[in-house]
């Protein structure tokens, strides 16, 4: 696991958008693993002003997403479908149908959580996953207790998780919906590469936990130790309880410019 301490969320988004348009060049038709949240944010904007700017094209390329809420209306601003369709994917040149979101308005959720696995497969997995953390040590929507080899699936959101969400629901946390569908531990886990991003105090101890903690299923972003390509994007905030922090920074600094992440 390699982590990476940067001054802010736009260093933090050219580190992690450098890493993605070199896959890109090497790969046209690389698959994306997107993330909703604030913490992309960053990376996404920037991703925007390369292919604005014609340095990259996602053209060729395909994405999925990691989760999805259950029950909101197809419409809904929240729908992490529509979420991520309106900070990222139609701001740039992706082909139609070249994103996929698990679907939240399934009659059948079994059915579409194994079509959904099916679908990654289908087209060789995914080469690079972008990843926030809830402050619970969520990554998708995979709560503490989460099998460690789970798949896609239905999960009810813990109540932190939806006090932390009610901020996009006019902070009203009955307006959160109860459940989601997420892709699972072990199905994030096949992607090839990981870059996870926080920034912030709040995300502290979860970063903590993730970095320098014991595996276990009730922080599930620790299960991520075991991935043999794993980069954590952090600001000093959010880096704050590490206790490795010195280590961390020098062996970035010592790193070759030539060496992404
Ligand atoms: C949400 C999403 C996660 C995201 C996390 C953190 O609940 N399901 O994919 O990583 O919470 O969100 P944020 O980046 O806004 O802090």
């Amino acid at each position: 696991m390699e982590v990476v301490i940067l001054a802010d969320a736009t260093q933090i988004g050219g580190v992690a958008a450098d890493a993605i348009s070199i896959l890109l060049s090497r790969k046209p038709d690389a698959v994306l693993g997107l993330a909703t949240g604030s913490s992309p944010l960053a990376i996404y904007d920037e991703l925007v002003a390369r292919c604005d700017a014609g340095l990259i094209t996602f053209g060729q390329a395909r994405g999925f997403t990691l989760d999805e809420y259950v029950g909101l209306p197809a419409d809904h601003a929240e729908r992490y479908r529509n979420v991520i369709d309106r900070v990222f994917v139609s701001r740039v040149d992706f082909a139609p149908g070249a994103v996929q979101g698990p679907d939240g308005l399934a009659a059948d959720i079994p059915a579409a959580c194994a079509a959904y696995e099916n679908a990654i497969r289908a087209v060789g997995g995914v080469d690079l996953q972008i990843l926030g953390i809830g402050t619970d040590g969520h990554i998708g929507f995979n709560e503490p207790g989460s099998s460690l080899a789970s798949r896609t699936r239905i999960k009810t959101l813990t109540r932190q998780t939806r006090v932390d969400n009610a901020r996009f629901f006019g902070d009203d946390v009955e307006s959160v919906p109860t459940h989601c569908l997420t892709q699972g531990l072990a199905t994030i886990m096949e992607a090839r590469h990981l870059i996870l991003v926080a920034t912030g105090r709040s995300k502290s101890e979860a970063v903590h936990h993730l970095v320098e903690g014991a595996v276990s299923a009730l922080w599930p972003a620790t299960i991520l130790q075991h991935h043999p390509h794993v980069t954590v994007l952090l600001d000093d905030a959010a880096a704050r309880r590490l206790q490795l922090v010195d280590y961390y920074r020098e062996t970035y600094l010592a790193k070759p410019d030539w060496q992404g992440i």
